[in-house]
């Protein structure tokens, strides 16, 4: 396909043409005529419909060819079987872009006509939206091209959304919300234009503040990666996805025919590309809502003001669940506190006024905060109490929020009755972030901390490291002459060898006297193994003897695995047994790297033996990554504090584990025919001390250039 054109016109169209504009209000394509009139589109209106006629004050034209002036973009609402035919038409006049809402593709099979559209379209130089889509709407142009219930509000927010029926609802939910939208798009089937070429976009819309992805299958996910990372180092990207359970992946799987990525590897990426991560819709919007109108704080620091000790409680114990940091400073916490409290009230963060505070006690303690520089933002909480009412304090709130606006992240929890919830709402219409919980609140002000640590973050960029592909291709050819998609032991440690990794010293012995030698030449204590390609699970076969101390116990154990292997496969062709340096213990990890179906090259990182299994204490990153993604990924397991070290050991070398997984990282996204490679155990020791890889395990295509047989 030839080169992506701009899709500037996608959000800016100068004209609009409806293929399949309808009279009859029961249809879709009546239902987007009525949306752009209404909505007041600056541009030029042009319904079409070979019937003619006038649809809500627009002529109809009986077709594409008869529009006097250029089309931008043509939204198309016809059946799917006749979309083909359109689309041609739409070439001929020029147009620049299409939204085809119609069903009916690729989603239920029918990806040949997707594919004949996509593939003519682009030919074209028209760029596809959809199909399977509800619409776009853009503020830049006042353009609601949906066919959604109306009445979107302006603002800066992006939606982007692959849920159709989803992002309806959103519709509706952002009017009674009052969250403002810079634009909001359905992406479907995403043929063409997809999240990533949407990204690019908005990261240049100057309306846009925060894009909200709602996301069910990642294709082409490097790209997305690579998108995401520019992205949210200038605006917070907050992102739903569907599909974390297993049966929700299926779910989503059939839903969109686009496969759902495992959710740790999602999730773990994510947090790489700094994007916020929602649990639901509800606390995506919340988010959305807050960073839209949030200034970006100076500092790390909150100030939590309480007329309750039990929700200032709470609050604290959210900050450290959504790691929202606490001003601690005691001396000029008392120095600004203690005048507006009583006695027994605390002036430790939380400051407590207690439920004796009046409405001018809160006032002079919010205002103390707010305007003392080293309290970076302010969390005000209250509790319905019998001595003030929470009507006193609304206009207090009023005042205070309005003159720090735009200058300190400020967010409001009130607690109580019938009264406290109406303010609540006064308060919300007024676009005030306040929430009846304290933890909805926290976790507004943790994702704004989240994006803003991201943004302040230095840019590191991915860490290349020399690899001799050549080599690595000798090796794989070799093994694919034997029709094989896995290395033997001696040629994944061949590979080990080429990546530069510390592997345990081993020499192959073809008869008893080579074996004895060999140990002598390695040191005691030893480990003996098989080697034969017609014995794959060697234990089983007894084929393996662990810690051999002296020259008797090699004797011995060759004997004993010769005996035990010629009966365990009669014919088996054997090489010989491998002597192997008995490695000294250390904190047993597994690392690895591999091609994922959703985001291209991988790297994953996890503590090994039981952890790795019965935990799934396991982080991953796309490749390939730099030394801080490498040390965050190792850094985000929850087993992490073992390598710290504890209990008086000393810690790991943490810095060698990294280096193993850049250069993993490095092979995976060179080497794409290498689909596996994992070590397990990666032992490792103490820092300054390096690590071992014990075990390598290399999975390969059988054909060259990506191709499966
Ligand atoms: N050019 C212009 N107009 C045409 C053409 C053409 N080539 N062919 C037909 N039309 C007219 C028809 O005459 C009709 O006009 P009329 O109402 O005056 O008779 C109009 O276009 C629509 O055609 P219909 O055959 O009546 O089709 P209908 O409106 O029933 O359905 C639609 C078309 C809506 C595109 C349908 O095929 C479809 O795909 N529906 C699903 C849409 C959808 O859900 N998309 C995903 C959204 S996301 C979610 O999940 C909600």
């Amino acid at each position: 396909m030839e080169k992506k054109t701009n899709i500037e016109y996608l959000f800016k169209p100068r004209s609009v043409a409806v293929i399949g504009a309808s009279q009859n209000k029961a249809k879709i394509g009546y239902r987007i005529v009525e949306n752009i009139v209404s909505h007041g589109y600056q541009g030029a209106i042009y319904p079409v419909n070979p019937k003619g006629g006038n649809v809500l004050g627009n002529k109809i034209y009986p077709e594409l060819s008869q529009i006097p002036g250029e089309v931008d973009l043509a939204v198309i609402a016809i059946p799917a079987r006749f979309v083909f035919d359109a689309v041609k038409d739409c070439a001929e006049k020029g147009v620049k872009h299409l939204v085809i809402i119609t069903s009916g593709f690729s989603e239920v099979g029918n990806t040949k006509e997707e594919n004949k559209i996509v593939q003519f379209a682009r030919e074209h130089g028209m760029r596809v939206l959809g199909p399977n889509i509800f619409g776009i709407y853009s503020s830049a142009v006042s353009l609601d091209a949906t066919f959604g219930p109306g009445g979107i509000l302006p603002g800066h927010v992006a939606i982007v959304t692959q849920s159709g029926a989803l992002g309806i609802a959103m519709i509706g939910k952002t009017t009674a919300e009052l969250l403002g939208l810079s634009a909001l798009v359905s992406v479907g089937n995403k043929s063409d234009i997809d999240e990533s070429d949407l990204l690019e976009y908005l990261a240049k819309d100057d309306a846009t503040k925060v894009i909200l992805l709602y996301i069910e299958g990642v294709k082409q996910g490097d790209r997305l990666v690579e998108m995401l990372k520019q992205v949210t180092r200038k605006k917070h990207v907050i992102v739903v996805k569907a599909g974390r359970s297993k049966r929700g992946a299926m779910a989503a799987a059939s839903h969109t025919g686009s496969l759902a990525g495992t959710d740790e590897i999602f999730d773990s990426v994510m947090r790489q590309c700094g994007v916020l991560r929602a649990e639901s819709v509800q606390e995506a919007f919340d988010w959305a809502r807050f960073l839209a109108d949030s200034p970006l704080p100076k500092g790390r620091e909150a100030v939590i003001i309480t007329n309750g000790g039990g929700i200032g409680v709470m609050t604290t114990d959210a900050c450290e669940k959504y790691g929202v940091d606490l001003y601690d400073d005691q001396k000029t916490l008392k120095e600004t506190f203690s005048k507006v409290m009583p006695d027994f009230g605390s002036s430790k963060n939380p400051v407590d006024l207690t439920g004796q505070a009046t409405v001018q006690d809160y006032e002079r303690a919010m205002e103390a905060a707010l305007a003392n520089d080293e309290m970076h933002a302010v969390l005000s909480l209250y509790c319905e109490t019998a001595l003030f009412d929470a009507e006193e304090l609304a206009p207090v709130l009023k005042k205070e929020y309005r003159r720090y606006r735009g200058k300190k992240p400020i967010v409001l929890s009130l607690f109580g009755g019938a009264t406290v919830e109406s303010i609540t709402r006064e308060l919300r219409n007024e676009g005030i972030p306040v929430f009846s919980d304290v933890y909805d609140a926290v976790s507004c002000l943790g994702a704004l901390y989240r994006s803003w640590r991201n943004l302040n973050a230095p840019v590191e960029s991915a860490e290349k490291v020399e690899i001799d592909t050549g080599a690595v291709e000798t090796i794989l050819d070799r093994a694919r002459a034997e029709k094989r998609r896995s290395l033997l032991a001696n040629e994944a440690r061949g590979m080990a060898e080429i990546l530069g990794l510390d592997t345990p010293q081993a020499l192959l012995a073809t008869n008893l006297d080579e074996a004895v030698q060999a140990a002598k030449q390695i040191g005691y204590p030893v480990v003996m193994k098989i080697v034969s390609k017609d014995i794959i699970h060697k234990s089983d076969a007894g084929g393996v003897a662990l810690d051999l101390v002296n020259k008797e116990e090699v004797v011995d154990a060759y004997q004993a695995i010769m005996r035990s292997c010629r009966s365990y496969k009669k014919d088996a062709v054997i090489q010989g047994v491998e002597v192997v340096e008995m490695v000294r213990p250390g904190v047993e990890t597994i690392i690895g790297a591999r091609q994922d179906g959703s985001f291209g090259p991988i790297v994953m990182f996890g503590l090994g033996g039981i952890y790795v299994e019965v935990m799934k204490d396991v982080s991953f990153r796309a490749a390939p990554i730099s030394h801080k993604e490498a040390n965050d990924m190792i850094a985000g397991i929850r087993s992490y504090p073992l390598l710290l070290g504890v209990r008086g050991e000393k810690r790991k070398d943490i810095d060698a584990i990294a280096k193993v997984a850049i250069k993993l990282g490095n092979l995976v996204e060179r080497c794409r025919d290498i689909t596996d490679i994992e070590i397990n155990p990666l032992i490792v020791y103490d820092h300054g001390k390096g690590v071992k890889a014990v075990d390598i395990r290399v999975l390969f295509r059988n054909l060259k250039g990506g191709e499966q047989r």
